[in-house]
């Protein structure tokens, strides 16, 4: 039965120009880079997540958090209308007969559809729902109704969600379509927006922004790799320190799960209403920005380099960790799938971290399976003690320049 849900799945993929689906080969377009041209979509096997064998316990999963950045989407308003000022400007000056075709092209950037989720980047999301819907079959299945979603109140977040939400629905094989609509919570998906401190110690410090320009002026700068490096993760401590309200959004729902869990678990009752009792979200999911995405990486301590990408370093850099086309694409996104090992002991859960569908070795005990708890206690300053407008030094409100 869900062999043939892989066979729907990647159906809807051929009405797509191969081009679009791969690429054109040199696929460095900065946060601009559309995910399966830096992440090519992967086969997946029902339950493939679901089941974690660790010194001999079989764990199985009880709760996905996600946490993504919107899906592919078009141009801001006024590069679509330098592309209709540039289509204006050949249509009315091509004299070569040959080109006649001209006239009657068509634009299919019109100012319209500014921003918004293109076909391509409904397909991302909906490979990645579908993804981890069938991967955690089990845990969804039955429960699809506890799943908890959040996008911040700009609209692409909130159509990538209910896209991934299709997704995750054609991954458990169920039928009628489910329309979500995303919670807007900016407070944990615009951190960034608003944070005094940010704007002013990173956005607008000459110093930090050095490299940046240096890079830019340098013949390297065609690639477009880097650039974010100093703005989005480790150019200033308040850059991960500002992520604290989704930091501790998602380790508090991981706790609400390992709580709720455990009550259900231990609740003998045979009453059919048991299975009502001690619900938790199974899945936590949220849709925001690149400055959403960037920031948080640098929180958790992921892709940190030995060194600095300089403007001059450019070349020993080359095998670097952070590269912005493969780590914050569209859709880039990061699942922490939380574990129960079925042993009824209070430190009895893992957490595996997924970036890109990849799993990543976690800081906080150097392997892809940790203890909960030990990766719960090295981001507790965060987790505990997040104090936002203290760590944004918000006195006076300065709205930064944000694009994501
Ligand atoms: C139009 O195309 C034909 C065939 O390729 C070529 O012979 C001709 O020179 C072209 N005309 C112009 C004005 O470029
Ligand atoms: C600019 O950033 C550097 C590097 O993080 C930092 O040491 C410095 O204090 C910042 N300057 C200002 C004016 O915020
Ligand atoms: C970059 O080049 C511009 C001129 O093209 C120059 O004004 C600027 O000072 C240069 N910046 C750096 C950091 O080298
Ligand atoms: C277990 O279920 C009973 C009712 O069947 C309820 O009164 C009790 O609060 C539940 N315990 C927990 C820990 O949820
Ligand atoms: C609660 O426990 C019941 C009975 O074991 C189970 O069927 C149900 O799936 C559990 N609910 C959750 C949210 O885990
Ligand atoms: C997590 O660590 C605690 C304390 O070291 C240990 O008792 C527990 O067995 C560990 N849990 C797992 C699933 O390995």
């Amino acid at each position: 039965m869900f062999s043939a849900i892989f066979i729907f799945v990647a159906n809807c993929f051929v009405f797509l120009n191969a081009d679009i689906l791969h690429g054109y080969g040199n696929n460095k377009f900065a946060v601009k880079t559309p995910y399966f041209w830096t992440h090519p979509q992967k086969t997946f096997m029902p339950n493939e997540l679901y089941t974690l064998r660790h010194n001999g316990d079989i764990c199985h999963a009880i709760q996905l958090n996600f946490i993504s950045r919107h899906a592919a989407r078009y141009n801001e308003p006024d590069v679509m209308d330098s592309f209709s000022t540039l289509q204006n400007k050949i249509k009315s000056s091509y004299a070569n007969s040959n080109y006649s075709f001209i006239s009657t092209w068509v634009n299919n950037y019109p100012k319209s559809k500014a921003n918004t989720v293109t076909k391509l980047g409904f397909q991302e999301m909906t490979y990645l729902g579908a993804k981890y819907g069938n991967a955690l079959l089990s845990l969804f299945t039955s429960h699809l109704d506890t799943v908890k979603v959040r996008s911040s109140h700009v609209q692409r977040t909130s159509t990538s969600g209910s896209a991934f939400m299709d997704g995750v629905r054609i991954g458990i094989g169920s039928g009628s379509p489910l329309n979500i609509t995303p919670v807007v919570d900016d407070r944990i998906m615009l951190f960034y927006d608003g944070c005094t401190k940010y704007a002013t110690k990173v956005l607008g410090n000459k110093t930090l922004l050095q490299e940046k320009y240096e890079f830019r002026n340098s013949t390297m700068f065609r690639n477009m790799i880097r650039q974010d490096y100093y703005t989005r993760l480790y150019g200033h401590p308040v850059i991960a320190a500002m992520t604290c309200p989704l930091v501790e959004d998602v380790f508090k729902s991981m706790d609400n799960a390992i709580h709720n869990y455990k009550a259900n678990k231990s609740n003998k009752s045979k009453l059919p209403s048991a299975l009502y009792r001690n619900r938790y979200p199974v899945a936590d999911v949220r849709f925001g920005h690149s400055p959403t995405i960037g920031p948080f990486l640098a929180a958790l301590g992921l892709f940190k380099d030995s060194q600095p990408p300089t403007a001059r370093n450019f070349a020993a850099m080359k095998n670097r960790l952070f590269s912005v086309n493969t780590v914050v694409p569209f859709s880039a996104n990061i699942g922490f799938i939380l574990y129960d090992c079925g042993n009824g002991l209070p430190d009895d859960q893992l957490v595996r971290l997924y970036v890109n569908e990849e799993p990543m070795v976690i800081p906080a005990c150097g392997s892809v399976t940790c203890n909960y708890s030990d990766v719960r206690r090295y981001y507790s300053s965060m987790v505990d003690k997040c104090n936002w407008d203290d760590v944004c030094k918000n006195v006076n409100f300065l709205p930064p320049n944000i694009v994501g």
